[in-house]
């Protein structure tokens, strides 16, 4: 018997997840990170205190990797997350996020100690929102990345209904734009503290017209430890601090007293708003933030620090 229970985390060393590696990590948990060390993600967390395999999620031998590890808990975070990216190189982000959500929930049918698995999903699979979406709603991605995240969504549903050894075991997350330090410097918010910093032009798509809500990255972690304990279903994780690109811009130049720069820029196909309703996760599991929009957004951009 193992004392403490052993977590399985992919994509640990992302910008969000290495936060929920150190998480664990911190509660005296056992925990694993499986990770490519592609785009945005951090090695310079690897200093021993959790077990790390640099390895492509998408791969055949990831399956049986996780069974000999055998942890109760798996996280599946990793993907190529870049929108961008995922429309210019479609055929690459479609196989790997793909394959890697099949061997995760291939994996689970077979390891012994199996608790819960939460597949990590995003607020863009909804498409475009006319009104806050619920966690019932139809899924409409429209572009690659999401649409491979999408696959994950349906999949969850798939196995925890068809095999008994997943059933009621699986979960899903989908969040709002996270923000926070260790973010890739594509996003819009890096874009827009660097921009701040004298040192970027900012590209505004489409007008700047585009709608996201808003989280600050260290709410995530509880929300994830939250959801292993007690969560069986689909979470959207948003406060519903929504505001289109120009707004934020404006609310950023305000905190910080800077200006910022930008030049017109065009993304195609590209939706205009994300908009979530966050009710279950607060209802349902009585979740309360750490930080509101505002504290994390004063700590992101006058803070030096993660
Ligand atoms: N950032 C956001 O605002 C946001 C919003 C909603 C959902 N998400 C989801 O959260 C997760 C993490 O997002 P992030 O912004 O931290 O991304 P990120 O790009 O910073 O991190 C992704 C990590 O996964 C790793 N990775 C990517 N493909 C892999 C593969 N095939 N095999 C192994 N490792 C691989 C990368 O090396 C990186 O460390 C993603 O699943 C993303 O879809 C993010």
């Amino acid at each position: 018997m193992r004392k403490t229970p052993k977590i399985l985390i992919t994509g640990g060393l992302g910008f969000i997840f290495s936060y929920v590696t150190e998480y664990f990590v911190n509660k005296g948990w056992a925990v694993v990170v499986l990770d490519n060390e592609s785009s945005g993600s951090h090695p310079e967390i690897i200093n021993g205190s959790f077990k790390y395999y640099k390895i492509n999620v998408s791969s055949p031998e990831v399956i049986d990797l996780i069974i000999e590890e055998n942890p109760e808990y798996i996280i599946h975070a990793a993907a190529i997350s870049d929108v961008d990216f995922s429309i210019k190189y479609s055929y690459e982000t479609m196989v790997d996020n793909i394959l890697g959500n099949i061997n995760i929930f291939e994996a689970c049918k077979q390891i012994p100690n199996f608790k819960k698995l939460i597949y990590i999903s995003t607020d863009e699979v909804y498409g475009e929102c006319e009104h806050p979406k619920k966690e019932t709603e139809i899924i409409f991605p429209k572009n690659p990345y999401s649409c491979s995240k999408a696959t994950g969504s349906l999949m969850r549903l798939a196995y925890d209904n068809s095999f008994k050894e997943l059933r009621d075991k699986t979960a899903e997350t989908r969040f709002c734009n996270v923000f926070g330090h260790r973010q890739d410097r594509r996003k819009i918010m890096p874009a827009i503290k660097d921009s701040l910093n004298g040192e970027y032009s900012i590209p505004l798509h489409n007008k700047g017209k585009g709608y996201r809500e808003y989280i600050y990255v260290k709410n995530i972690p509880p929300v994830i430890d939250l959801i292993l304990e007690k969560g069986d279903r689909t979470y959207n994780v948003t406060l519903n601090d929504g505001y289109t690109v120009e707004e934020i811009i404006e609310i950023a130049e305000k905190v910080t007293g800077k200006k910022c720069s930008t030049h017109p820029s065009h993304r195609e196909g590209m939706d205009s708003k994300y908009q979530m309703d966050g009710t279950r996760l607060k209802e349902e599991l009585g979740w309360k933030p750490l930080y509101s929009f505002e504290e994390g957004l004063k700590e992101y951009l006058c803070q030096e620090k993660k």
